[in-house]
């Protein structure tokens, strides 16, 4: 199938569910953009280009092909900068905010003129929190979110991590970068979430994601029985997060390797939809890798955490059950 919008090829078709195999192809798509983003990160550092504020990976994920064409001769690490910026670019083109039926805004105009507010005849408004605009394809009635930047250069959501009083760490969702968001949709999807995939980022930075649509739940819905499978309880005394269901999550990729710890929250009822098989599907969560460094090297928390990596019903302590903690 062609994305209607990008021409590109995709496996996203309004309610219908793609199957299994469509599903690896596209986590994998999801492994691969991540990998090509990593790769221009150290290639961009070898030839001394850091993202602006040295924290954040926009100026990365914006990078043109051509400005550093001519560069390409004067060295291997230009020549690898040029082959890492066409392999990220071929993952996540860019296309235009008019490429999906909106309106061209004025740069001088962009910060009082929002034209994702534009109505648009080939999207319709379905839903809009706090990081993402979304939208229904009236073509095939897919859903498209799209991610604006926020202060520059941050994006969508990720969790960082503290020592916490109470708990041996706090957990608190901030801004996130390109990263921690493409990771975000990797993990929706690896959690059997509504297929997703990355279909483009705009001039302005604007991550465009495509998904399977659903039908939403009422709000307040309680969502805690039917959480997805897989998702490890963290006892109350290691961890406390301001979103709801801090859960711990392993995620195996399809490359070698030990599958990698995730703090995932947020699962409440408005980041599930019902698919067409009836079943309840993650759309939207906070995320972040489990933090290797800092408070999360008490030794009973890394205990913990080898332990449930090896036995997910594994509790706090050898032998205790975490309620009697
Ligand atoms: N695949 C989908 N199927 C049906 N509705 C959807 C889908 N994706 C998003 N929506 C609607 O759009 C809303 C916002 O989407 P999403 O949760 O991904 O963005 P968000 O900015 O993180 O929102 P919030 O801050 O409210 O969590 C959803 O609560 C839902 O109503
Ligand atoms: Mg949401």
């Amino acid at each position: 199938m062609q994305d209607h919008f990008t021409g590109q090829p995709t496996f996203i078709c309004g309610s219908l569910l793609p199957g299994p195999q469509e599903r690896r192809a596209l986590q994998h798509d999801h492994e691969r953009r991540l990998a090509a983003l990593a790769r221009l990160g150290a290639t961009a550092a070898e030839c001394g280009l850091r993202p602006d504020q040295g924290e954040t990976d926009r100026d990365l994920v914006l990078l043109a092909e051509d400005e550093v064409s001519l560069l390409e001769a004067s060295g291997p690490e230009w020549a690898r900068l040029g082959d890492a910026i066409r392999a990220l670019r071929a993952l996540l083109p860019v296309r235009t905010l008019e490429d999906f039926g909106f309106p061209s805004v004025a740069v001088d105009d962009a910060e009082n003129q929002n034209p994702l507010e534009e109505t648009n005849p080939r999207l319709r408004r379905i839903g809009g929190g706090v990081e993402a605009w979304a939208f229904a394809a009236v073509a095939d009635g897919s859903a498209y979110k799209f991610y604006l930047p926020r202060e520059g250069s941050r994006i969508g959501s990720e969790f960082i991590f503290r020592p916490g009083d109470e708990t041996i760490l706090r957990a608190e969702a901030g801004l996130g970068d390109y990263r921690a968001l493409m990771e975000k949709l990797l993990l929706v999807h690896a959690l059997g979430g509504m297929a997703t995939e990355v279909v483009a980022v705009t001039p302005e930075g604007i991550l465009v994601a495509k998904q399977t649509i659903g039908e939403t739940l009422p709000q307040g819905d309680d969502v805690s029985r039917v959480l997805p499978a897989g998702l490890i309880e963290i006892p109350s005394r290691f961890l406390r997060a301001n979103r709801d269901h801090p859960r711990l999550f392993f995620l195996a990729t399809g490359a070698a390797g030990e599958p990698q710890p995730y703090l995932v929250a947020d699962l409440h009822a408005r980041n599930f939809v019902r698919g067409v098989d009836g079943a309840l599907h993650v759309i939207d969560l906070v995320a972040a890798p489990w933090p290797a460094g800092g408070a999360a090297r008490e030794p009973l928390v890394r205990d913990w955490l080898e332990r449930v990596r090896r036995d997910p019903a594994a509790t706090a302590l050898p032998g205790a059950l975490d309620d009697e903690l």
